[in-house]
């Protein structure tokens, strides 16, 4: 390396250290990808299996009436910043799903953030500090290992049963709750298993957190409009006295993930919230306000009817059923057919496989198809498995099947 000269003195050129929380961060998800573009600007095409996100792949458009809503508000100009917790008539229109879904949600109780995603941050950066603990399932979407770390909590797993269609496991949540434990997740439909919880199973978690006063429950239903065993239920809806914050938004059952428009929902039937909410309405406003003209798009999603959701259901669900019957005929691989979502979490049933993320990229090298080792899930309970997303058209699919056979065969 070159000395730098400056005002006639020598220094050796030193590199900036990275802070320890960004250089902890990881995000298999998109982690993944960097490979896959190398063997693209080779020349390859990679089938890329490794992104929720319906927009990537045929027969999944956000639809129209949500488009043109959008648009109408950027030719109407309507591009100056909004209110920091969201457009009064989105607020509005979110309260009323949310109160559809079982409880009494007001307009005030909603807060509209650049996704679940910032909500995440968010809820972190306003209710963790060194020592306290995040509790959630293994495995998980990889945000909940990600963030807490930064504000100097940690996140433990509990057990999804793999053996049991990876429902929670119960013993295991109430063998690592303590006092320092401020939130348990869940996800529900699960990513990546596509696990739904019954509402039983939700009553028996909200009874555990019941025995801790600290503890505020946070309930991601991003996918729960994708729903396939009919007894998705809101977690709010069951709780009336544990706080529950549901996190929701336009990317998965409104098909516009890149719009990156969410939000929460706090159910709070014992006012034990008021402090920490007022530190995520301070931290809502030090942010400014999520994309105006998205938040019209994703009103105009909300007010108006549902029909077209189900043609996107039908499609999801049966490309899901097709990656289900391929993954059945393979030696060598094993799944649990998913309740919800558009994941399958698949086992490599191989013993001689020793690491899930090499098998992921002697997959990609190989036969070029991208998927996410299970591990980048959950270091404890992801091990040897890998995700991979059914929303691409079963001929895609079907050639993505091909590849993996022979790759197995090799
Ligand atoms: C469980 C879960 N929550 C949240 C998100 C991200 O949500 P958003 O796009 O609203 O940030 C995802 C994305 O895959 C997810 O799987």
């Amino acid at each position: 390396m070159q000395p730098a000269i400056y005002s006639g003195c020598e220094y050796m050129s030193e590199r900036i250290d990275v802070s320890r929380r960004a250089a902890a961060i990881e995000y298999a998800i998109r982690d993944v990808v960097v490979p896959a573009v190398e063997l693209e600007k080779q020349g390859h095409r990679i089938i890329r299996l490794n992104i929720g996100d319906p927009l990537a792949y045929e027969g999944l458009p956000t639809p129209e009436h949500m488009i043109s809503a959008y648009k109408q508000a950027l030719d109407s100009q309507d591009n100056g910043y909004g209110p920091s917790y969201g457009l009064p008539e989105l607020r509005q229109a979110i309260a009323k799903s949310e109160t559809d879904k079982g409880w009494h949600c007001s307009e005030d109780d909603v807060y509209v953030t650049h996704g679940v995603t910032e909500a995440l941050q968010i809820i972190f950066a306003a209710f963790l500090e060194q020592g306290t603990k995040v509790l959630a399932p293994g495995p998980h979407y990889p945000p909940y290992m990600a963030y807490p770390q930064m504000y100097g909590a940690t996140t433990v797993e509990y057990r999804l049963n793999p053996h049991d269609n990876w429902r929670i496991d119960f013993e295991d949540v109430a063998s690592k709750m303590d006092d320092s434990v401020r939130l348990l997740v869940l996800i529900n439909p699960n990513n990546p298993t596509g696990n739904v919880a019954t509402p039983a199973e939700i009553d028996s978690l909200l009874q555990i957190a019941k025995e801790y006063p600290k503890c505020t429950i946070i309930s991601d239903e991003i996918y729960d409009g994708l729903d396939f065993t009919g007894h998705m239920s809101s977690t709010a809806s069951r709780s009336n006295s544990v706080p529950v914050i549901t996190l929701n938004g336009v990317s998965k059952v409104y098909f516009a993930p890149g719009w990156r428009i969410g939000y929460m929902a706090w159910h709070d039937p014992e006012n034990r919230l008021e402090l920490v909410r007022d530190g995520v309405e301070r931290l809502l406003r030090s942010r400014l306000c999520a994309s105006t003209p998205a938040q019209h798009g994703y009103l105009a999603g909300l007010l108006d009817e549902h029909g077209w959701l189900e043609g996107h259901r039908s499609r999801v669900k049966d490309r899901l059923d097709y990656c289900i019957k391929r993954i059945s005929k393979i030696d060598g691989l094993e799944c649990e057919a998913p309740g919800g979502a558009f994941y399958l979490f698949v086992r490599i049933a191989d013993q001689r496989v020793t690491s899930d993320k090499q098998w992921v990229l002697d997959l990609l090298h190989e036969h070029h198809v991208l998927v996410v080792h299970g591990s980048g899930f959950s270091p404890e309970y992801g091990l040897g498995h890998f995700r991979m997303v059914c929303l691409p058209p079963i001929e895609i699919l079907a050639e993505a099947f091909d590849r993996i056979e022979q790759f197995l065969g090799d």
